[in-house]
Order: structure tokens, then sequence, then C-alpha cells
């Protein structure tokens, strides 16, 4: 779709472009508002809007993949204006978060479309708040910094969206950079760029299907991993995430807790393990372990965290009985895709092996995407 021409044609002015990516992750699942580490990267499927100041006071948007009337939504600026169309208020809350930080929006019209595919795991939303962010920021001159950027999109699902989510997806879509993961520290915002490029293997996604919606079950894991610190830092003095946390430590207040709590408090204690592990597996470029390591973490996902399903499950035992090096539930849960470490030669055996069996089970093919990592938002 030519997006400026649409834009030109609903407003009769002229647009500009902007572009922010999806993403994927390599490991470190559910450890960003833990204080972890995690390994995104960029994907080269996004949001694109065409978007211009339009001298008024009211926002006006038209998201071009939305075939009902709800294609079009109007909104003013104001605290109270918040829209009543879901995917309109991840746009009006990077708007309020912007202007929280001072940055003078004002009324703006826009056309958008995205090819990433929706609750797939692979963020689409923290696209859509990417590039309205940057997009606000460059026309309103806001001199705002690409981690405030991130943080922007963060809050607005906080405050907007209802998901308290950590920062993994909008830093990733921010800061993207072409064929490279970045290890971000989530605790102090460190990060660094690992260029990735396994000889030999390809990444590959395969999508459930399964739309996963994040809200209320997503915020009770993280209510759980805080439950769990409260009732550690009531004994010991300077915690305040599980970054924080040892086994030993869990085992003490192991009584005063849930069992579900504590299960899902230890897998992140793992996973912060299997992060390391990961990072001195690809210096060696030792992919077997890496691999090895992404199924540990699936099952950690799915028996203690509890965000798999029947079909994610399905998907990431039938990748062990084809031989493939590693597959594992990416992204927040409860439906998606898996990520999958595959060796070239096997890939097109065990694409056509999961499509079969899993359109035996499920009655549907699961969709295929070669992951392709791409650069992070920007003015197109
Ligand atoms: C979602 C959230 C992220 C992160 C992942 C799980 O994608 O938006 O902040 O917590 O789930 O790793």
């Amino acid at each position: 779709m030519d997006l400026k021409k649409t834009f030109q044609e609903c407003f009769g002015h002229e647009g500009v472009l902007y572009f922010s990516p999806g993403r994927i992750n390599l490991i470190g699942e559910h450890t960003d508002y833990n204080g972890g580490f995690v390994f995104p990267g960029a994907v080269d499927k996004g949001i694109t809007a065409a978007v211009a100041a339009n001298g008024l006071d009211r926002c006006r948007i038209f998201a071009t993949d939305i075939t009902d009337e709800n294609s079009h939504v109007e909104f003013g600026l104001e605290e109270s204006d918040k829209p009543a169309e879901h995917w309109a208020c991840y746009i009006f809350g990077v708007c309020r978060e912007m202007i929280k930080r001072g940055v003078g929006v004002k009324g703006f019209d826009a056309v958008f479309s995205g090819n990433v595919p929706l609750g797939a795991g692979m963020s689409s939303s923290a696209a859509l708040e990417s590039t309205f962010a940057f997009a606000t920021n460059d026309i309103f001159n806001g001199g705002i910094d690409k981690f405030e950027l991130a943080r922007v999109g963060q809050d607005t699902e906080h405050n907007y969206c209802g998901v308290n989510c950590g920062i993994m997806d909008q830093f990733a879509s921010v800061f993207g950079r072409k064929g490279c993961l970045m290890r971000l520290d989530c605790r102090s915002m460190e990060f660094e760029y690992f260029p990735f490029n396994p000889q030999g293997y390809k990444l590959v996604l395969l999508n459930t299907c399964v739309r996963h919606t994040l809200g209320g079950e997503y915020n009770e894991r993280r209510a759980s991993c805080e439950n769990v610190v409260a009732h550690v830092a009531a004994k010991h003095e300077g915690i305040s995430t599980l970054r924080d946390v040892t086994y030993d430590m869990m085992e003490e207040i192991r009584s005063e807790v849930s069992d579900t709590d504590f299960r899902r408090a230890r897998y992140i204690l793992d996973e912060k393990e299997r992060v390391m592990a990961v990072c001195g597996a690809l210096e060696r470029n030792d992919y077997e372990t890496v691999g090895r390591k992404m199924y540990e973490t699936h099952w950690g996902l799915s028996h203690d965290f509890g965000v798999s399903c029947e079909e994610l499950d399905f998907l990431a035992e039938l990748a062990g009985e084809c031989g493939v090096t590693g597959s594992r539930v990416m992204g927040g849960g409860f439906g998606g895709c898996t990520i999958n470490l595959v060796r070239d030669e096997l890939c097109d055996s065990f694409i056509r092996n999961a499509e079969e069996k899993f359109c035996t089970r499920f009655g549907h093919k699961p969709e295929v995407y070669e992951v392709v990592i791409g650069d992070g938002s920007r003015r197109l």
C-alpha cells in the first residue's frame, strides 16, 4: 500500500513516513521486569505510518489494515479524550506520555499499516508505540532520547493499555540494528550489539495462530515475582528485584509464599543463569548449547512459569523429535510463536513435518517466518 498517497487522499496534505519494527528474543523471557538480561533483535517487519501535523487540536488516524468502520478514529489530546478503540489507545497513550515529558504534541493526521503478525509474540504493539513516539518526537521537536522513547512506549502499556510489561519490546524496536541481537541489562539499561550470523543455522518462527493478548495473566506473573521479592526483602537488605535473589534466599521464604509464586520466581532465577550460559556459548559459536538452553527455557515457561499452551508445547516437543537444535515459546506467551534454531539442512523437512503434524492435530497449519534481523525506529 502506498501510504503517502492514501494520506494525501484522506487529508489533502503530505505526510512523512516513519517505521518501527517488531522483535524476536533469543533468550531471557520475563526477565526484563525482574531486572535481568534479555537478548532481543528487531525484525524486518513492523509498522509504517505517514504522519503530519494538522494545525488542529485533534488527531485523526486511519488504520488501513482494519476493514470495518473502526478504522478511522479521531481524538483530542487531553487525558479525558481517551478513545474507545483499543488500537487507538496505543497512539493516544504515546501522545499523553510525550506531553507528560514536556513535548508540545499538537494535532496530527496519520495513516498506518503493519506487517507484524498480531498476537504472535512479536510485539506489534511496541512497533506501533515506537512508530508514534519517534514520529511525534520528530514532528514536534521533542528532543527526547532513544531510551526515553522506549519508556514512552512502556508507560503507554502500563497507563493506557493495562499491561505491566518490561522494557524489552520497546527497547528492541527503537534500538534494533540490522544483523545484530542486543544484550540488554534491564537493571542498568547498559546494552551491547552482538552480530548474529550463526553459520549453518537459521532462526525460524512457527506461529500457532493462537492469538495471545497480554493483560491479566501476564500481570499476575509479574505480581508473583514481586511478591517473592517482597518476602526476601523483608529478610535481606538491598533486594529490589529477582535479579538480586539467590536460590538460598528462595529456600528461606519457601513456606511463606504459594507454590505457584515460588515456581514462577524459581523459573526467573533459572532463566538468569541460562542467559549467562548463552552469552558464553555465543562467544564460542557453540549453538548446540544455545539450543539446549532454549529448550530448557521452553519447559520452564511451560511447567513453572505457566505461560505456554497446548499448541506451543506440541511444537516444541515436535522440534525436539525432529532434531531441531533449539525451540521455545517466544515473548509473553499464552499463544503466538515458537522460535526455533534449526540447522540449515534440517530446515525444509522440519517445517514440512511441523505443518503436517500440527494440521492433523489442530486443524490448521502454523504460519512460518524466517527471521531477518533489521534496523530499529526511523524516518523513511
Ligand atoms: C512481553 C512484554 C515484555 C517481556 C516479554 C516476556 O513481550 O512486553 O516486556 O516481559 O513479554 O519476556
